[in-house]
């Protein structure tokens, strides 16, 4: 068995910054509500014609992780996508991929999860690496959210939460058992599915041909909806669970963490958990003040600027938590 490790990361995000303050002048909300209960300050938004899609941010953070992997994109054995926001309701983004990088014709698997699709897209690539059966696994979070939300007071509570982005990761093996990913843990919980969702369309309850009969301008079944206290409680409890589960698994306790990468769902979650874990603030790393909540691709993206500040070291413990719509949740511990 093998161990796999993580030897180049990336991240992408589009130009055209969208402060609160460029919100409330679009919506009924304002930069004081959106701080205060969000730490945002700003997310990037593509702007609509520009050419941007969740795949093809997802290449531009791809080609960033594989140059600084050193390898060559002949190299990738295998491509994970994780998305709540594909292209085209299918195929998934990872042959979009596949084709867009001119890479061989690997496997391409998309996984769903939400908040927590990158932390399963790793575990995914983890196991594949662990049998030996391929060498190298290039993993993908990218998602665009803004041609998707209810600007409207009804979808304030959502839309102000979530930006665009991308980031991505090669994981490669590591021969050495006490490096790189040491265990991965998931978690699901279907029976608060509705409470964080986005039900049309669907072949369940809201079929496109529904939609289009129905023709109703107040139609909200094609928005994201969160029950924001229920999912925040929820996460509360969940991130720290999965948190303790992953030590607990590696004989290591809460002051080995030399740095803890959230996923960036509510800077008030992220500080709840880095109070009950007793972190100090250069343990505990944020970005959602500048990029909201990117969703699958908000740990990579964190995991990236993290790594680019020189803020994750050869041999430092490194853990990903992320909790959300499904409900699903999970964590990474690594020994970089
Ligand atoms: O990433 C996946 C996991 N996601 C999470 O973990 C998110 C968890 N939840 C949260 O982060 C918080 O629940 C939110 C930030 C989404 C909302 O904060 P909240 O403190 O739970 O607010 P609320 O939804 O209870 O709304 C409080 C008030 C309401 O007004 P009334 O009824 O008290 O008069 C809302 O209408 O704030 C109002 N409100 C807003 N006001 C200004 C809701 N959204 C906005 C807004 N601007 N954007």
């Amino acid at each position: 068995m093998y161990n796999s490790k993580i030897i180049g990361l990336g991240h992408y995000v589009p130009d055209n910054v969208v402060t609160n303050d460029d919100l409330s002048r679009k919506m009924d909300t304002n930069d004081a509500w959106i701080q205060e209960r969000t730490g945002i300050k700003e997310r990037r938004h593509v702007v609509p014609g520009d050419g941007d899609t969740t795949t093809t941010m997802g290449v531009k953070a791809a080609k960033i992780a594989i140059e600084r992997a050193g390898i060559d994109k002949d190299d990738i054995d295998f491509i994970v996508f994780a998305t709540l926001s594909p292209d085209y309701y299918f195929p998934g983004p990872g042959v979009l991929v596949q084709r867009d990088l001119g890479i061989k014709t690997v496997g391409a698997l998309d996984v769903r999860n939400q908040c927590s699709g990158f932390v399963y897209a790793i575990s995914i690539a983890d196991q594949y690496i662990k049998t030996g059966m391929y060498k190298n696994v290039l993993v993908i979070g990218s998602e665009l959210h803004s041609h998707g939300l209810d600007m409207t007071t009804r979808g304030r509570g959502v839309s102000v939460i979530f930006g665009d982005g991308a980031g991505a990761a090669i994981l490669s093996r590591e021969e050495d058992n006490s490096k790189g990913i040491l265990s991965t843990h998931l978690h699901s919980e279907g029976q608060h599915a509705e409470e964080l969702s986005l039900i049309a369309p669907g072949m369940g309850k809201r079929w496109v041909t529904d939609i289009i009969a129905d023709n109703d301008p107040n139609d909200e079944s094609y928005f994201p909806y969160m029950n924001g206290q229920f999912v925040f409680k929820n996460a509360v409890v969940r991130f720290s669970e999965v948190i303790i589960e992953g030590l607990e698994k590696n004989k290591l306790k809460s002051t080995d963490i030399n740095l803890l990468v959230p996923h960036q769902a509510n800077l008030r979650i992220s500080q709840f958990i880095q109070k009950k874990f007793k972190l100090t603030d250069d343990q505990v790393f944020n970005n959602i003040m500048k990029y909201g909540n990117t969703t699958a691709a908000s740990i990579p993206i964190a995991l990236t600027e993290a790594w680019e500040e020189g803020k994750v070291k050869d041999g430092d413990l490194v853990v990903l938590a992320a909790f959300g719509s499904g409900f699903t949740w999970g964590s990474v511990i690594i020994r970089w």
